[in-house]
């Protein structure tokens, strides 16, 4: 569906993409996932034609966009991270404005507007002028707007950033729908890791114009060979004992401080039950339990050194 091919974006001296290869298939839901300044909305820029790469191309279904940019706006929606809409005009008549660029008209119109404001789920306040509008509804028409011309890809900038939680869940679950019933494909960019976590399988983490993981969550962990994290509290135990634990098979490393222990378990070899027995043989009086999973946000602390809200 969409191939980017050593793509490298400069603003005068400054590098803001710097030499970013990735394909997304057709069906994904890919995550573009990457902390602010990290390159995400020029690349998008760089996708939907407003702004042309210094250097390396683009393909939208094998063909080139900077040779067929009219093909490539076709199957393409993109929400950009800034609204677009008028404000004075209702969000019936926004979808109905930017549906007549896509060259819509008559009933056809009007049954997508219809059909999209249905998606959004904003029927019953589509007579409402835009300005009367949560950040929340704008971004759902904003995604309207997208949705007009029936895209093949959907590229979303940012969609939830500054919104409720309860439009953020609504835009999360749109999202989910448009790619499993329609079989949209999704470019879903955000620096909101557990976002990007429940809804992308292949995720692209960026940092610095730089793409420095790309894969499913699975494999992102196998490559960096990332723990899960069992943490157990007791009241009494010997810290000796519990360091003999590290024997066990699939137990990198025990860390025990304050009648707690921070046990990383490899994720390939999950062996928490065996190490609940042991303690228990310990005679261990546990007052606390949690097991983390490996998740993006340690991914990227693991492979930059820095957590992904700074
Ligand atoms: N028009 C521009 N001129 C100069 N620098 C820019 C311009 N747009 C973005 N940048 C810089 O490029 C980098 C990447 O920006 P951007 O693509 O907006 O990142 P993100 O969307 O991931 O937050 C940032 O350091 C930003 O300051
Ligand atoms: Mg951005």
């Amino acid at each position: 569906m969409l191939e980017l091919k050593n793509v490298t974006k400069k603003y005068g001296d400054y590098t803001a993409v710097n030499n970013l290869s990735l394909r997304v298939e057709d069906g994904e839901l890919f995550g573009l996932l990457g902390p602010n300044g990290a390159g995400k909305s020029t690349t998008v820029s760089m996708i939907s034609t407003i702004l042309a790469p210094t250097s390396g191309d683009i393909e939208v279904n094998n063909k080139s966009i900077s040779k067929y940019p009219i093909e490539a706006k076709k199957v393409m929606g993109i929400v950009p991270q800034d609204l677009a809409l008028f404000e004075t005009l209702s969000a019936k008549d926004n979808l109905k404005f930017f549906g007549s660029l896509y060259g819509l008209s008559g009933k056809v119109l009007k049954d997508r507007v219809d059909e999209v404001l249905e998606i959004i789920e904003l029927k019953d306040k589509k007579d409402q002028d835009v300005c009367e509008f949560s950040g929340g509804m704008k971004r759902r028409v904003n995604i309207g707007v997208a949705l007009m011309n029936n895209p093949k890809l959907l590229i979303l900038d940012e969609p939830t950033v500054g919104i409720d939680p309860q439009s953020r869940n609504h835009i999360l679950e749109t999202v989910k729908r448009l790619n499993e019933e329609r079989g949209m494909t999704v470019i879903y960019t955000s620096h909101y890791m557990e976002e990007v976590e429940y809804l992308c399988k292949r995720v692209a983490v960026v940092d610095f114009g730089e793409c420095i993981a790309l894969g499913t969550k699975e494999e992102l962990k196998k490559s960096i060979n990332a723990c899960d994290v069992l943490s157990v509290s007791y009241s009494d135990a010997k810290e000796e004992d519990l360091k003999k634990l590290e024997s066990i098979n699939g137990i990198e490393k025990i860390t025990v401080e304050d009648n707690k222990a921070k046990i990383l378990v490899s994720p390939e070899k999950k062996t928490v039950i065996q190490i609940i027995q042991e303690l228990s043989k310990l005679g261990l009086k546990l007052t606390g339990f949690k097991y983390e999973e490996v998740n993006l946000e340690s991914i990227f602390l693991q492979i930059t050194g820095k957590s992904l809200r700074e």
